[in-house]
């Protein structure tokens, strides 16, 4: 079977790769984390754009037979690049759309819908037109600084909860229905994001139903083919060894990971 390849600038595509591995135990997945050029959320998107695409090569190179695209930064300025690289037989799945029909389903038309992430995904302004195309009233705000954080390790503590209570301390979001965590760092923090909010907004993370969409995707014999990777069955790729990775990393696990570093080229 060949393995899905997924990739995020740092360590929050793990929050999709637990659920993707979740789903899919039979596979092997092999992930990227571009830990050269993070933080995504403040680059152009140009950068992100030649980023995403030499990635995406590494990944296809590697064999893989579907590639999610972890990252809303990346997802929401360089899916065409991903998806025209990667052709007609491989699937590509995006963390925006998912997480928008994930609204669709659970909100009623008409309602107002937050959505936070980073400056790069907030002014590129994808959610906001799939939320109004939907019926649904945006509220987008960049957040800038909760991604680079959490990179950094400060995530459930004081540094963490000064920059929501930042952001979101206004209460601009309590006429929402819906909150999306649209950067997948941030559901390393949604317990501290929800305490900041009333109990009628809901969270919602997509990590779950990118798993279902490619799944959707898939069906079941798509992967098949001759490349095979033998356990372990997840296998950590890095732009550059850095320490900050390793150790979010295996905070995440709870045991340490085995990083390989693979240089892009610039
Ligand atoms: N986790 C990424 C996202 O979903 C990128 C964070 C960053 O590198 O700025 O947007």
């Amino acid at each position: 079977m060949k393995p899905i390849g997924i990739f995020d600038s740092g360590i929050g595509g793990l929050t999709v790769a637990r659920a993707v591995a979740k789903s899919f135990p039979e596979h092997s997945i092999v992930y990227f984390g571009d830990t050269a050029h993070l933080p995504y959320g403040e680059k152009s998107a140009a950068l992100i754009q030649r980023y995403s695409s030499r990635i995406t090569s590494e990944l296809l190179e590697l064999g893989c037979g579907a590639i999610v695209v972890a990252c809303n930064s990346a997802s929401s300025n360089a899916l065409h690049q991903v998806k025209e690289l990667a052709g007609d037989e491989v699937p590509v799945i995006d963390v925006v759309t998912p997480a928008v029909e994930k609204v669709t389903s659970l909100v009623q038309s008409g309602c107002q819908v937050g959505v936070i992430g980073t400056r790069a995904t907030i002014s590129s302004n994808w959610y906001q037109q799939l939320l109004h195309e939907r019926g649904f009233n945006a509220h987008a705000k960049a957040t800038p600084l909760l991604a680079s954080a959490i990179e950094e390790g400060f995530h459930n503590g004081q540094v963490s909860s000064a920059l929501i209570e930042a952001y979101l301390g206004q209460g601009e979001f309590e006429e929402c229905n819906a909150l999306i965590l649209g950067c997948t760092h941030y559901p390393l923090i949604a317990e501290q994001i929800r305490a900041f909010l009333p109990d009628h907004v809901m969270l919602i993370d997509s990590a779950k139903a990118v798993a279902e969409s490619l799944m959707n995707e898939l069906g079941n014999e798509s992967l098949n083919g001759d490349v095979e990777m033998k356990p372990p069955n997840l296998q950590f790729l890095v732009s550059d060894l850095t320490q900050s990775f390793a150790l979010g990393a295996e905070r995440f696990f709870g045991a340490p990971v085995q990083l390989l570093e693979r240089k892009l080229q610039d």
